[in-house]
């Protein structure tokens, strides 16, 4: 059982995006469980504001540190300290996250993330609780619920029990650092075209070698820097 803590201003979006289909199953099972922290339910302010003008000057407003820290906290009293080991702020300023970071981070019991809005959070309280900036990419998304999002389901799915059949986690695309190979299903001949002959024929290990060519002339077509680090690992 891993648990997901998301501190967020929009926890109905976390929420809900993250209780549909598969990750949603899992939830219910209690494979996983996804809890939405709503930062704005800890400030202290009376009006319920979470931002502030920046010092200094600038464009845009800042997330206050005490409602962020006070949210935080509020997750390490109910979880104690050292379960709350990783705090994930998600920021375009962070390592770009990719399939191997989901795979050690599937390995945690508890995980926090911690979503910003306008321009970003108040320096002091980010240092002061965080222990990982990720980024989904080079791109600037209104907020950091979607990347949260996106990293949760890449990082769920790996954990044991969530996805029931066993194989598709690692035949996968990047599982063993290669793109999957094209896929067919019926019927035999859609518009004109065929399945390739070999997926008929029944032989199994002539179908596992045109599958692993296929993925090496993928790789290399779409992905060559992915496609020389297998090859240095599989001379
Ligand atoms: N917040 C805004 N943009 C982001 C990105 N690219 N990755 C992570 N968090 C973000």
């Amino acid at each position: 059982m891993v648990t997901f803590h998301i501190l967020t201003l929009f926890p109905d979006m976390v929420m809900q995006g993250l209780h549909t289909s598969i990750l949603g199953r899992a939830a219910a099972r209690g494979d996983i469980a996804i809890e939405a922290v709503n930062i704005r339910d800890f400030t202290t302010d009376k009006h319920g504001k979470v931002d502030d003008y920046t010092y200094g000057g600038g464009a845009g407003m800042l997330m206050q540190a005490q409602p962020v820290y006070d949210a935080y906290q509020s997750v390490v009293d109910q979880i104690g300290q050292e379960r709350a080991r990783r705090v994930i702020y998600v920021t375009p300023q962070g390592k770009t996250f990719h399939q191997e970071m989901a795979r050690e981070l599937s390995r945690e019991e508890e995980m926090i993330f911690l979503c910003g809005h306008y321009e970003g959070i108040d320096e002091r309280v980010l240092e002061e609780i965080v222990t990982d900036e990720i980024s989904l990419g080079d791109y600037v998304l209104t907020g950091g619920e979607l990347a949260a999002m996106v990293m949760v389901d890449a990082i769920a799915r790996l954990v044991p029990g969530v996805l029931h059949n066993g194989e598709s986690a690692e035949t996968e695309s990047f599982g063993d650092g290669l793109l999957e190979y094209p896929q067919y299903s019926r019927p035999e001949i859609w518009h004109g075209r065929r399945v390739p002959e070999i997926l008929l024929s029944g032989d199994h290990a002539k179908v596992d070698a045109w599958r692993l060519e296929q993925s090496l002339a993928r790789t290399k077509e779409r992905r060559p820097e992915l496609y020389e680090k297998y090859m240095e690992a599989h001379p």
